[in-house]
């Protein structure tokens, strides 16, 4: 059998390792993980669950350039959904208000884009799947993207970014993001994976019971409501949504779910407080098997999910890379030991 080598960056729970394992299998292949990269303990808790005995490098920045060659080791695929909050609308607002750099000037979190392009110019693996929020795109207009794609197509063929709808791929669940691939050798165009028009609604992803924690207090939908009134008086956002199940998609899940669950709360009738979803319900949302575990708290579990990437957009992305790395022969690929 054929195995693909992989890098996990900024890996979460390895939302990006699941969607590659699967798209592997889809095409009779075979992955392995050489490390992943995740600097939050409860992530990386979460990861070892479900992916015991991968090497672990806690922050990616502790490997400084010159280390890189010996310390990272040789792959075919990097993948990385490098933290969005410099750029997502909510982290800048936050920034902002707090008198924090956003974007590239984050010094924390707005420039591990460079430690992705470090590793990318000196292991040179044949191919990469970068994931982020779709407000990249037009951030400080369009400037960091622009910088981002100059320096990947300095040594990697990289089509123009895509962005995709977790709901035009099967899941239940509006959430845009942008994908961004490269090849070290171009051998003809390559083309983003179709939506694949799957029609699922939000109960496909419920479950039947649950636990009565999840139903929000008098109290909260109180607030929720007032807030909203407010809110709609000051002519901003309208506050918390509630969902019908039989509606086609929720409101992107963010990792900030836990606070108040206002991006999606469950209908449940007339006269009834609406519901939280499960951390159980956010994983399947975002595409995550039945048989993913998660050992953490409520609030840690939550954050998780809601940073994770689709699974369903980034097989169909996973598939198509592997398949351009076939056409093109650059998956000279190892035997498994
Ligand atoms: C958007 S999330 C990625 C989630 C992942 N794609 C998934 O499907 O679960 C970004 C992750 O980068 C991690 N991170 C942030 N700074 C890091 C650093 N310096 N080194 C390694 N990981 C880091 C965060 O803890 C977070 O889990």
């Amino acid at each position: 059998m054929k195995i693909i080598k992989s890098l996990d960056l900024f890996a979460g729970v390895g939302g990006m390792r699941i969607s590659l394992t699967k798209a592997t299998k889809k095409l009779g292949l075979h992955d392995k993980c050489k490390m992943y990269s995740e600097i939050d303990e409860y992530s990386q808790q979460t990861y070892s669950t479900n992916f015991p005995n991968t090497h672990l490098i806690e922050d990616i920045k502790s490997i400084k350039k010159d280390e890189i060659e010996n310390k990272v080791p040789n792959h075919d695929i990097l993948l990385a959904g490098f933290p969005c909050q410099p750029f997502s609308r909510a982290g800048i607002s936050n920034r902002k208000y707090l008198r924090r750099a956003h974007g590239f000037d984050d010094k924390d979190q707005g420039d591990l884009f460079f430690n992705i392009y470090e590793i990318l110019k000196i292991k040179k693996p044949k191919s990469f799947i970068l994931e982020n929020v779709q407000n990249l795109e037009s951030y400080d207009n369009g400037k960091v993207l622009s910088i981002i794609l100059s320096k990947l197509r300095k040594y990697y063929y990289v089509p123009d970014p895509k962005v995709l709808d977790a709901q035009d791929f099967g899941l239940a669940q509006r959430r845009r993001r942008i994908y961004i691939v490269g090849f070290l050798n171009y051998k003809g165009e390559f083309k983003y994976p179709k939506p694949s028009l799957k029609r699922v609604k939000v109960k496909d992803f419920l479950d039947r019971k649950f636990d009565k924690k999840y139903i929000i207090s008098d109290r909260l939908w109180k607030s929720h409501q007032i807030r909203k009134e407010r809110n709609k008086k000051n002519g901003k956002g309208f506050g918390y949504r509630l969902t019908n199940p039989n509606e086609k998609s929720t409101r992107t899940i963010s990792s900030r779910y836990y606070k108040d669950g206002g991006e999606c709360l469950i209908f449940r009738g007339e006269n009834k407080n609406p519901r939280k979803l499960t951390p159980r319900e956010v994983f399947r949302l975002q595409g995550f098997p039945e048989s993913f575990k998660f050992k953490v708290s409520d609030l840690q579990a939550y954050k998780q999910a809601g940073n994770a990437v689709p699974i369903n957009v980034v097989e169909k992305i996973c598939i198509e890379v592997l398949k351009y790395l076939i056409r093109s022969e650059n998956l000279k690929l190892s035997n498994v030991s």
